[in-house]
This record gives structure tokens, sequence and C-alpha cells, in this order.
């Protein structure tokens, strides 16, 4: 079931060895990003044609995160994986995806897989010889128990209280074992077992062999539910709204040894400078997240996706999360991905804000997103203020979405994994063939072509705010500190760190605000670099009143 090691194909890439922390992640979901052989379906080849876009003549990001390209049914659109060593051929083939890694480095982008390494599809070969015998060298690779009994039926019972994250049992009885097998997802997405020695060897091969075809780094999959408590114990329970919330997750996540095991996959990546690794927070607060962050190991966290648009809110999410990780921890920035609605939508709907409003706090949002501290992470789309599309349930690509109800409040996660639109053309620029997913109803409107042409459009912002972070240290890894402006609807804070100092406001109200700067620790005056609107003021005193429109933000530096 192994398979011999792919020989590099590329030369590795000579980067700085610390541009995860600098630079700018950008989030590829690859089935609604280019289709370039019609089938409706996103495809390697598709990235590949719109290099352009993301590197240096275009956004200017550092990385691509693809979302899962293996082998999959796509019961949980390619999180449940078949096969990790290979390439789905919806997506390509193996010289798409070797193709892809050279063509990215070449466009200075480095390449980031997601590893999926919690759970595998029912259908991988490891789950099939695991489930056929109880004592083969498969039989322990998965979390298998005896029913704890039988019910009045007859019928087996589960071995604990555990609970699927989809809804239901987290156990289904498997008849040709006569045991159950352990799932925090899907029944068609068995947990591995860590624990087992082949499982770790396995798998650290499997990320071996995708470094050495030129792969710079890893974001992990729901990470910190990898190990369970050896003796899988019931949970203890609690007050809570859902099955899943009344359950303390003692057992089922965030284990001691956790960190360590982290440790020995980190030392894999180590082995080459330059390779990162992001862990997915599973369930979990800033401050756990701040707590599984190392030196070479970065770690989502959810505070920014859970804040309306308001400046006090904005405010205590970002102490929140500056106090939980301190100067020693470095902080990622996510605003949207392929499982929370796109914050395009999120925010302004957070006020009933539509039309220009809504493109105004498209812009104000990535200046929060690119000019706090972390590393930011965009969703594809959100470059143009894409939006969460309708999807009618029977269009509806995300099967839990139909179980919704008092016990599990889902959404409908296809709304914001609709496709790229490129242009006005046919399909958007899209696909030549009918959609997976349908558009956004404004496509004709928002889409890249049009808005590379338009120097006030949502992509025009992100471009000139991409600029200035390249432009500004201080804004890569500078320290950050909130400053009140006297006016609690306008967010500011400042960027300080190799010698420059930046500050950043942002007028949350629709009526604007007017402000006074404060002075500027060594320099004189403020010169706006970057913001929400094109007429910037060239330079400004710090006793000036500032004027911020509606939705407006400014970055400035200090300037003699
Ligand atoms: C987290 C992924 O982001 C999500 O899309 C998926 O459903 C679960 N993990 C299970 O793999």
């Amino acid at each position: 079931m192994s398979r011999p090691q792919v020989a590099s194909v590329v030369e590795a890439p000579r980067f700085g060895d610390d541009w995860w922390q600098r630079g700018v992640v950008y989030q590829v979901y690859p089935r609604s990003f280019a289709d370039t052989d019609g089938d409706g379906v996103g495809d390697l080849g598709g990235i590949i044609d719109h290099l352009d876009h993301l590197g240096r003549d275009g956004l200017g990001v550092d990385a691509i995160w693809l979302s899962p390209i293996y082998p999959s049914p796509g019961l949980d659109v390619g999180y449940d994986v078949s096969d990790h060593e290979g390439v789905d051929a919806l997506f390509g083939t193996e010289t798409d995806f070797d193709r892809l890694v050279e063509a990215a480095h070449r466009h200075g982008i480095r390449v980031v897989l997601d590893l999926v390494m919690n759970h595998t599809s029912d259908q991988h070969a490891w789950f099939a010889a695991s489930r056929a015998s109880r004592t083969g060298p498969y039989g322990d690779w998965y979390l298998w128990r005896d029913p704890a009994g039988t019910g009045p039926d007859g019928e087996p019972l589960p071995p604990n209280n555990w609970v699927s994250w989809f809804g239901g049992p987290a156990w289904t009885f498997e008849p040709q074992r006569g045991q159950f097998y352990h799932h925090t997802f899907l029944a068609e997405q068995p947990e591995l077992n860590w624990r087992a020695p082949g499982v770790e060897a396995a798998q650290f091969q499997m990320v071996r062999g995708w470094l050495a075809r030129g792969v710079d780094g890893f974001r992990l999959d729901v990470f910190n539910a990898f190990l369970k408590h050896p003796d899988l114990p019931a949970n203890p329970t609690r007050r809570g709204s859902s099955a899943w919330s009344r359950l303390d997750h003692r057992y089922d996540v965030d284990q001691a040894d956790l960190p360590a095991l982290i440790t020995r996959f980190r030392d894999i990546l180590d082995e080459a400078p330059g390779r990162m690794s992001v862990g997915e927070l599973f369930v979990g607060t800033t401050e756990r997240a701040a707590t599984l962050t190392t030196d070479r190991h970065l770690v989502f966290d959810w505070e920014l996706l859970k804040r309306p648009w308001d400046a006090a809110a904005f405010r205590a999410a970002i102490r929140r999360r500056e106090r939980a990780f301190g100067p020693a921890r470095w902080p990622t920035i996510v605003l949207s991905n392929h499982d929370q609605p796109r914050h395009a939508s999120r925010l302004a709907g957070s006020i009933g804000a539509a039309g220009p409003d809504r493109e105004a706090i498209a812009k104000a949002a990535a200046v929060i997103e690119l000019t706090m501290r972390g590393t930011p992470f965009l969703y594809y789309g959100e470059e143009i203020g894409l939006g969460d599309v309708d999807i009618p349930p029977d269009e509806s690509v995300d099967p839990p979405a139909s179980w919704v109800g008092p016990e599990f409040q889902w959404w409908d996660r296809s709304q914001a994994r609709t496709p790229m639109p490129w242009s006005d053309g046919h399909g958007a620029g899209f696909s030549s063939g009918r959609p997976w997913l349908r558009l956004g109803l404004d496509w004709k409107d928002r889409n890249v072509a049009s808005q590379r042409a338009d120097p006030d459009s949502v992509l025009s912002c992100y471009r000139r705010l991409l600029a200035a972070r390249r432009e500004q240290p201080s804004l890569q890894d500078g320290s950050l500190e909130l400053v009140e402006l006297g006016d609690p609807s306008v967010l500011a804070y400042r960027r300080l760190g190799s010698g420059t100092e930046v500050l950043v406001t942002i007028a949350f109200d629709r009526g604007g605000a007017t402000v006074r700067l404060p002075v500027p620790h060594r320099e004189p005056a403020w010169r706006p670099i970057a913001g929400t609107r094109l007429d910037m003021p060239s330079r400004l005193a710090p006793k000036d009143p500032l004027r911020l429109r509606a939705f407006e933000a400014l970055v400035l530096v200090a300037e003699p």
C-alpha cells in the first residue's frame, strides 16, 4: 500500500526561511478556482493558468494552500480521502501536480497542501484491510471497540457516549468485525488510530513523499483531534444546546501528548529550511490555539470569524488575541474559509449594509486582515468581494446541510464554495461547461477582469494593501498596540518594528468620523500609504483633524 517516493522534480526554491511569518497565504478551493477541461469542476491546470493573478504581477501572495486534491468519493467534498499520496483525476494527473509546483515556484509562490490525517474515507485501502481482519497488519489502524452490550431489541450498543460533529453517534457498527469504529465526522470518515505505530510511520512517509515533490508546507485538518485518550473513556456531560455541546470533550480532542506528536512532524519539515505548517484548530478557543502554537507551527484561531462589523467587537477580539498569543507566539489572521460564511456577506449583513456600503466594508475588512499582527490567510474570491451565494437545497453539495435541526445547527457550506468569476464572458471565464455549483447572480459585474480595470474596485484595494505590506517591514513583523483616538467607532492600532511605525485607522460607522492622529513615536508626521479610497491626503500632522468617510480605512507610515 505504500508507494515509492517520487524523486524531486523541481529545484528547491530559494525562499527565505520565515516567509510564512512575514508573508500572505491564499487558499485556493480547487473545485471552484478555474476549469480547463470543461467538466464544470476546477482543476490543477486552472490554477496554473491563473498564477499571474496570484504572483507578483497580481496580488503578490507568498503561498497558495490547496484544499484537498486527493482521490476521494467526495462525501465531505474531498475531506474524505481514499489515497493520501495521489491526485484525484477530477483535478488532473500526477504530472499536472508537478507542473503546478514548478510553475508556482517560478512565480515566487510556495505550495501548501491540506493534509487530512485525522481520518480517511471508508473507501481507503487501509480501512478495507482493517475492517476485514482484527489481527491483520491494519487491524489496529482505526479506533475499533467491542459493543458496550446489547439493547432491548438485541442491537449492539456503542462503546461510549461520544457523538459526531455532524450529528448522531460517533460510532458505527461494522458487522464484518462485530465491532464499532469511531468517527468524529461522517460514518464514511473513520478515525485513524494515531497510537498504532504503523499509522504514524505511514503518515510521515506520505508527508516525506509530498515534500520530495517540492511542496513547501501543510495545513493540518482538525489536528488537535488526532489523538484520543488511550482508553476512550466516556466524556463528562454538561449543559448545552446540542448533543455535541452537551459533552465536555475531554477525551476525544486536545490530549496531553499532542505537542510531542507535532514536534515529531515538524522535525521532518525542518530537515530543509522554509517549510511551514498550520494546524486547523477543531472546536477550541483562541487561548487553546495560542497554547498549541510554537515557533515552528502556526495554529488557526477563530476569534475574528465570530465578530460583527463593530469597532468595539473587533477591538475586543484583537485584545483577546494579543493577550493569548503574547509577543512570543505568532498568530494567523482568518476572516473567511471554505467552512464559514464569506466575510463580505457576513460583516455587511451584520449591520444590514448593502450596495456601496457593502463594498466599502469589504475593503475596510481587507485593511484589517492585511495589517494586523499575524499571517493572513485569504480565501479565494474575497479579493473581489465575493459573497455567499444562495444554493437551492437540491443543488447543495454539503451532505450534513440537509440534516439541520434543533440538535444540529449547521449551514450549507456550498454557499461559500461557488466558482470564481474571472470575466463577464461565457461561464464567467470559470468553465466552458456547467459549473458544479452555480455562480453568484452578480458575476457579470463582480469578476476579476472588470475589477482589474477599475482602480476603485475591491481587487485594486487588495493589490495596494498587499504592496504596502510588502514594503513596510513593521506590517510584516511588527508588534501591535491598540490606540484610542477619542471616537469609539474608530478602530486604530500601531504596528512597530524594524525601525518603522505604521498607524491603521478604520471608521466602522455609516457616518464616518473625525479624529486627531496620535504623535508618532519618533517622526513628526504621518503619510498615508494605502487605504480604501483613492484620493488620500499626502501628509498629516498629528494635530490636523482627519476626516474618515463611511467605512473608510487608512494605513499611514510615520515620516520625517
Ligand atoms: C475541517 C474541514 O475544514 C472541513 O471542511 C471538514 O468537513 C472537516 N474538517 C472534516 O475533515
